[in-house]
């Protein structure tokens, strides 16, 4: 059997929007209230594209900000894997718009579609190509514009959602020597496929055939049920992550911005401190596969990564999917 290759993370770069919808922008649109989004979500505010930015600009540009994070070239990557469900077009993906865009022309490019578990799947593939020895330099990114595929008239979910990408290069542990990948894990339940959906506008119900209907080609979820598989499956993946480690080592969880309360009601599960959990979900939202990259850049840029402690990564979301990463900073 061939020995696996070790991977570590060469940079991580982030990029949102410039325009902020608060809180009370969405009272003006939606019977809502900003103490109860707080109260109930943690959320204040969430960025959203602008007419003329697509999904593409914002996995483009944070591309840009890991690769120099990493001090690589975009000629010296050999892949790109984008995780997203907001893709410009149905087809073809986002992750070869970026190889044009950040100039990679002998990368090869595809997405993925595991919607907030997004970047923890496009993370294990990047992990794997390499480990196999099948690829040397991997740029993975989660980028969504997922305010494009919000309903502005259902308040149970529009208040959610924001939009943001994240990116993270990869490359042999032995050429960056930080951010070493120890554990991964991806699983799904495809019994909950409509817990959290667009049910219309794919292949099943495009807009042309008879009985289309047009308020389904938004994003609808259950959201009590949503919660309750939350808070479980992420106390869950922490727990799994930190099997058999050792505690002294343990730095910091960066979980999916997925709602303030649940993060709260895994950690109490786990018996983490506050502070031992990255969260910037009052910035901006639930943004999918971008959040747990942009969170993850946030903290680094905070300080709040020290070098040799684990951190440990989960999200989860339509599907019902999940994914976790274990990683020594
Ligand atoms: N503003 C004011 N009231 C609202 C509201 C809003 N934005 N959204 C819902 N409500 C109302 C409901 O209509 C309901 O009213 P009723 O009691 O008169 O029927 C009441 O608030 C409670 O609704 P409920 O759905 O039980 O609230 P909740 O505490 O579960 O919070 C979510 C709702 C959506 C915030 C919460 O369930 C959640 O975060 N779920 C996870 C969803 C998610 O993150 N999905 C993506 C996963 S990747």
């Amino acid at each position: 059997m061939t020995s696996r290759v070790r991977v570590g993370i060469a940079g991580i770069g982030s990029h949102v929007p410039e325009k902020i919808l608060s809180n009370r922008d969405l009272e003006q649109l939606v019977d809502t209230t900003d103490e109860w989004i707080v109260k109930r979500t943690g959320i204040r505010e969430r960025r959203v594209v602008s007419p003329g930015e697509n999904c593409s600009d914002l996995a483009t540009a944070a591309a840009q900000k890991a690769l120099a994070a990493a001090g690589i070239a975009a000629t010296e990557l050999d892949m790109i894997i984008v995780g997203t469900v907001t893709a410009d077009h149905v087809f073809p993906g986002v992750a070869p718009q970026v190889q044009v865009n950040i100039g990679a022309p002998q990368a090869s490019a595809f997405d993925v579609s595991a919607a907030c578990s997004g970047f923890l799947a496009v993370l294990n593939c990047g992990e794997a190509f390499i480990a196999s020895g099948a690829a040397r330099r991997v740029l993975v990114i989660g980028a969504e514009a997922l305010t494009r595929m919000v309903n502005y008239e259902d308040r149970g979910s529009c208040i959610l959602f924001g939009d943001a990408a994240g990116a993270a290069v990869l490359t042999p542990f032995e050429h960056c020597d930080q951010g070493e990948i120890l554990r991964r894990s991806l699983g799904a339940d495809g019994t909950g496929h409509s817990m959290i959906w667009m049910e219309s506008g794919g292949t099943k119900q495009p807009h042309h055939m008879e009985g289309y209907d047009s308020s389904r080609n938004f994003i609808a979820m259950q959201g009590r049920e949503v919660y309750r598989f939350a808070v479980q499956k992420m106390a869950e993946l922490i727990e799994t992550s930190l099997e058999g480690t050792d505690p002294e080592e343990f730095g910091l969880v960066i979980p999916h911005q997925v709602n303030q309360r649940i993060i709260d009601g895994a950690l109490e599960r786990v018996g983490l401190a506050p502070e031992k959990v990255v969260v910037n979900i009052e910035r901006y939202g639930n943004t999918s596969a971008a959040s747990v990259p942009l969170a993850w850049d946030e903290a680094l840029r905070d300080g709040r990564v020290e070098r040799g402690k684990l951190l440990v990564l989960v999200a989860f979301g339509a599907g019902l999917t999940w994914g976790s990463a274990l990683v020594r900073w």
